[in-house]
């Protein structure tokens, strides 16, 4: 899978694209990041990016002409809002506090495309003709407002990578992952079996799988219950499932 990237800040990227997971995912061809400076789409002596608002106020606002000059000729046609395919083909995603808000649903449907392209947005906002004209999707990482789009890609970048065949070594992957089957994680342990006199749950101890898939399941749904209740009203739940949590309501009463 292909990210091509467009922001005013290509040097946040590299230090968090070249460690890990990521790293190993570039290194084995599983993902492509290419990180695009807008600013080396300008051509007046400044290479100016930004100008102050029409009718006044604070702040800058990030001009169209880079911003297009660079998207179209990185992604050529396919984005043209002209081209049929285009919002198929290639999403233009703008990070904004402004767009939907980044789950686990929304890396899993942008894990399908072959390329996504991600336009960083900096300053007070960008000229409203880029939003209307270029960008097919807004993305937030939640309600709260950074300085930039970067994080919020990288983030995109990382979660939506994780989900791709083989990037993850282990072979379920992101299967169990929190949030992946609509519910939060069950607790995990490791040695030392007691640790201050802390002990591991003896099942887990015990071998037995059957018994230890289930307590999982079952430590899954109490910690969604009382952390995200929220979830529940979406996660795909068996019989067996809404009668433990049928039990955890009555515990509670
Ligand atoms: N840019 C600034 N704040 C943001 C947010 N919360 N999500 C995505 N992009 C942003």
């Amino acid at each position: 899978m292909q990210f091509e990237v467009f922001t005013l800040l290509p040097e946040v990227f590299p230090a968090y694209l070249d460690t890990s997971i990521i790293k190993r995912a570039r290194e084995r061809g599983l993902i492509q990041v290419n990180i695009h400076n807008i600013r080396e789409y300008t051509h007046d002596k400044h290479h100016t990016t930004d100008d102050t608002p029409y009718g006044g106020g604070g702040g800058m606002v990030m001009k169209p002409e880079p911003v297009f000059e660079a998207i179209e000729s990185v992604l050529g046609q396919e984005t043209l809002p002209t081209s049929p395919e285009a919002k198929a083909n290639v999403p233009v995603i703008l990070l904004t506090p402004q767009g939907r808000v980044f789950n686990q649903r929304i890396a899993k449907e942008l894990s399908q495309h072959k390329k996504i392209a991600l336009l960083c947005g900096r300053y007070e906002g960008i000229d409203e003709r880029i939003r209307e004209n270029i960008i097919t999707d807004e993305i937030s990482i939640g309600d709260y407002v950074l300085t930039g789009g970067e994080l919020p890609a990288l983030i995109l970048i990382d979660a939506v990578s994780r989900l791709l065949p083989e990037v993850l070594g282990d072979p379920t992957g992101a299967e169990d992952d929190s949030h992946a089957m609509g519910l939060l994680e069950y607790p995990h342990y490791t040695r030392p079996p007691e640790f201050r006199g802390w002990k591991v749950p003896e099942v887990l101890l015990s071998g037995d799988h059957g018994k230890i898939d289930k307590w999982r399941r079952q430590q899954a749904l109490t910690r969604t219950f009382k952390k995200r209740p929220d979830m529940l009203e979406k996660a795909e739940l068996t019989k067996e499932d809404k009668k433990f949590l049928d039990g955890l309501k009555n515990e509670e009463r």
